[in-house]
C-alpha cells in the first residue's frame, strides 16, 4: 500500500479518478454517482451537526442526512458516545446479548402493533424478509407494489411497470430474470381502482401488498385520504399480508411508525435508516401469528452474521431515546415550514415553476406546478432545472439530494440561520 500517494488526493476530481478505477463507477451506491445531475461527486471527510466537510475543506449545509438516517445531525455527541462504549466491550459476537432484546423491546413498545421483531442489516433485507414470511405464510407467489415506491434492492422488486399494469412487470435490471419478477404486480400510487383490479383478477393468488406509507423514493408523496385504508381493506379481502415500508417514515415523524400515527395497521412493518442511528440496521416485525414463521421456530428461513450488531444496537438505541426523551419533531417541521414557505415565495418571485410536498421535516422541490401523487406526475418535472438549482445550491454551500426523485431532510441539528440562508441563496438559484 503507498499511503503517502493515497493522502496526497485532494480534490474531488482526483479522488473520483482513484474512486472510478477500483469501485465501478467510483461509488458503493449508484445514487451518490451525480449522474441525474452531471458532474463530479462530492468527498467527505466528516460532518457534525448539520454540516459535512468535504476533502476540499469546504463545509456544506447538509439536507442529504446519509439519505434519512441522520434525524439527529452529523456525529451527535451522546450516539458518538454510546457507540465508542459498544466498540470497547467487543464489535460483534454471533452470540445474544442484553441490547437486542432491550432494542426489540423498545421497538414493540414504540410501534403497539408490533408484537416481535427480527433485526437485520438494512432496509432491502428486511423487505425481502417481509415478503418471504409473506409468501411462506400464505402459501401464495403474487407480489402487488407501487410504481416509483423502492424497497431496496432485491430481484424481484427491481421490477418497471410492463405494458399493461395487470400483466406481471418487467426487469428493470440486467441481471433480474424475467421469472423473478413474473409474480409481481404493479399499480400507480394513490390509484385503488388499479388496486381493485388487481385484486378481482389475482387476489387469490396474491401473497402480499408492499407499499411506502409515505412515498419517498420518487420525490416525496403522500398518501391519498384514503388510500392506505383502502389498501387494508383489499388485503383483508383477498387474504394478503399488507407490509408497510416504513424504512424512510419510521420514527421520523415521531417516535414511531406513520401506520401507527395515521391509524392504518399493517401486517408486518419494515423499518431501517433512523433505527440504526447511522450505522447499518433494519428490522422487520408486526403479528406474532406471521413472524412466528421465521425460523427458527417456522419454515421461513432467515438468518445475518451481523444482525442485532451490538454496536449498530448501541447508536440505534441512543438515537432513539434520544427521540422520545426530546421529541424533536415539531421543531424540526417547523423549521421545514419555513424553508417550504421562504423557498416557494422565492421561487413566486422569480417566475420559477415549483411545486415543494413537504411533510415533518421531510421536502421535494418539484420543478413543475402540478401537485404530484404518483411517479407519471413527478416525471413530469424539470429535471434540467432541477439540476440547475442543485449545482447552484452546491457552489453556495448547500448538499441537496443529487435527484429530483429523492426527498431532503431536514435534522434536529439544523437551525434557523441554516433554513434562512437556504432560502436567500434557493432566491438567487432561481434568478439564476
Ligand atoms: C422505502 C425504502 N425501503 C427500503 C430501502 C432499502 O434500504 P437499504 O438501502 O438500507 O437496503 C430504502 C432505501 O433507500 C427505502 O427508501
Amino acid at each position: 500500500m503507498n499511503n503517502a500517494k493515497h493522502n496526497e488526493s485532494k480534490t474531488d476530481t482526483e479522488l473520483f479518478a482513484r474512486a472510478q478505477a477500483v469501485i465501478p463507477g467510483g461509488v458503493n451506491s449508484p445514487v451518490r454517482a451525480f449522474q441525474a445531475v452531471g458532474g463530479t461527486p462530492v468527498f467527505v471527510k466528516e460532518g457534525r451537526g448539520s454540516k459535512i466537510v468535504t476533502a476540499e475543506d469546504r463545509e456544506l449545509i447538509d439536507f442529504c442526512g446519509s439519505w434519512g438516517p441522520l434525524i439527529l445531525g452529523h456525529a451527535h455527541p451522546q450516539v458518538v458516545e454510546d457507540v465508542k462504549v459498544a466498540v470497547e466491550h467487543g464489535m460483534t459476537f454471533g452470540i445474544n446479548t442484553e441490547r437486542e432484546v432491550e432494542f426489540a423491546e423498545l421497538l414493540c413498545r414504540q410501534i403497539p402493533y408490533m408484537d416481535q421483531v427480527r433485526l437485520v442489516s438494512s432496509g432491502t433485507e428486511a423487505t425481502m424478509t417481509a415478503l418471504r414470511l409473506a409468501r411462506g405464510v400464505t402459501g401464495r407467489n403474487k407480489i402487488l407494489k407501487f410504481d416509483g415506491c423502492y424497497h431496496g434492492h432485491a430481484d424481484y422488486l427491481l421490477v418497471a411497470a410492463g405494458s399493461g399494469l395487470l400483466t406481471g412487470g418487467t426487469a428493470s435490471s440486467a441481471g433480474v430474470c424475467a421469472s423473478a419478477v413474473q409474480d409481481v404486480l404493479l399499480a400507480p400510487y394513490n390509484d385503488l381502482t388499479a388496486v381493485e383490479n388487481i385484486i378481482a383478477e389475482h387476489g387469490d393468488a396474491l401473497a402480499a401488498i408492499i407499499v411506502e406509507p409515505i412515498a419517498g423514493n420518487m420525490g416525496l408523496i403522500m398518501p391519498n385520504e384514503g388510500f392506505l385504508e383502502g389498501l387494508r381493506e383489499a388485503a383483508n379481502r383477498s387474504g394478503a399480508v399488507l407490509i408497510f415500508d416504513e424504512v424512510i417514515s419510521g420514527f421520523r415523524l415521531a417516535p414511531t411508525t406513520y401506520g401507527n400515527s395515521c391509524g392504518v395497521t399493517p401486517d408486518l412493518t419494515c423499518l431501517g435508516k433512523i433505527i440504526g442511528g447511522g450505522m447499518p440496521m433494519g428490522a422487520v416485525g408486526g403479528r406474532r401469528d406471521i413472524m412466528e414463521n421465521l425460523a427458527p421456530l417456522g419454515n421461513v428461513y432467515q438468518a445475518g452474521t451481523l444482525s442485532g450488531n451490538p454496536v449498530a444496537i448501541a447508536a440505534g438505541m441512543s438515537t432513539l431515546k434520544i427521540l422520545i426523551e426530546d421529541s424533536p419533531y415539531e421543531r424540526i417541521e417547523k423549521l421545514a415550514k419555513k424553508l417550504v414557505s421562504g423557498v416557494q415565495e422565492k421561487a413566486d418571485a422569480a417566475g420559477v415553476d415549483i411545486n415543494i410536498a413537504t411533510k415533518g421535516g421531510m421536502f421535494t422541490i418539484f420543478f413543475q406546478k402540478n401537485d404530484v401523487y404518483n411517479l407519471d406526475d413527478a416525471k413530469k418535472s424539470n429535471t434540467v432545472k432541477h439540476a440547475k438549482f442543485f449545482h447552484n445550491m452546491l457552489s453556495n454551500g448547500f448538499y441537496l439530494q443529487p435527484s429530483q426523485f429523492e426527498v431532503c431532510f431536514i435534522s434536529a441539528a439544523h437551525t434557523e440561520d441554516d433554513i434562512t440562508t437556504f432560502i436567500t441563496a434557493a432566491g438567487k438559484a432561481f434568478k439564476q
